[in-house]
């Protein structure tokens, strides 16, 4: 099944309950309250949120401090049922929008303050996440809150070694500069971080949620330098 057909039915209606126990899950939950408590310290004008995936809205109850209005988009309408459950107590305006990322992203032009993304952009190849991020900075004029996966495939690693003692230096260059799945944790950290400073993002702070030999899970809060905050 393709990523985009798998949240309907039972799988939306028991999403929270399988996962609510599990460490990463709780990491997540971690760091976008740290997050969100930074921002309430700040103690600005409150911020016009986009959640995109907005899933079953589990941010939604965290966002009281910050949020002045809030939109949840996602393709499926059965997360979007689970997250309208949440909005009882919610004194700010939660709007709902069953939508794709790449409709949504394009067809409308009103900029938001701050965008979160959780559990999303490492569901996509490189080309598409990378099309995503760039959507998403030209969307939000202040914040990003993004999870992202840096992968590194050793086997990649050795390629590009044994290519770098064939070739020429010329090759490795073009390798590195399309390929971004071949790059090492750093360069490719490096990449994405480079992608995002062109729309004036720069990394405020990296919270680790989960790290294995060859990939490392992050959720990164990104400030706009352009931010009046
Ligand atoms: C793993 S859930 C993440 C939900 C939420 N952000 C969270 O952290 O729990 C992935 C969500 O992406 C949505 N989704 C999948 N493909 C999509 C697309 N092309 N456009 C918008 N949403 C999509 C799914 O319906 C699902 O709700």
């Amino acid at each position: 099944m393709k990523f985009e057909e798998e949240y309907y039915g039972i799988t939306a209606t028991n999403y929270e309950n399988r996962r609510k126990d599990m460490k990463d899950w709780n990491n997540e939950e971690a760091a976008l309250q740290k997050i969100i408590s930074e921002l309430s310290v700040v103690g600005h004008k409150k911020l016009c949120i986009l959640d995109l995936p907005c899933g079953t809205g589990r941010w939604i109850p965290h966002l009281k401090p910050i949020a002045d209005t809030y939109f949840g988009v996602d393709i499926s309408k059965d997360m979007i049922a689970e997250a309208k459950k949440k909005i009882t107590d919610i004194e700010f305006p939660c709007n709902f929008f069953e939508d794709t990322w790449l409709d949504y992203l394009t067809r409308t032009e009103d900029k938001v303050d701050l965008i979160i993304s959780t559990r999303f952009l490492m569901s996509w190849d490189k080309k598409t996440s990378r099309n995503i991020l760039e959507l998403m900075a030209q969307k939000s004029q202040r914040f990003l809150i993004l999870e992202i996966r840096i992968t590194e495939s050793r086997i990649e690693q050795l390629k590009l070694l044994f290519s770098m003692l064939i070739f020429r230096p010329k090759r490795i260059l073009y390798r590195l500069k399309n390929y971004p799945g071949n790059l090492t944790k750093s360069q490719l950290k490096t990449f994405y971080l480079n992608l995002l400073k062109k729309y004036n993002y720069s990394l405020k702070k990296e919270f680790l949620i989960k790290e294995s030999n060859h990939s490392k899970l992050v959720i990164w809060f990104l400030e706009s330098n352009n931010s009046t905050f």
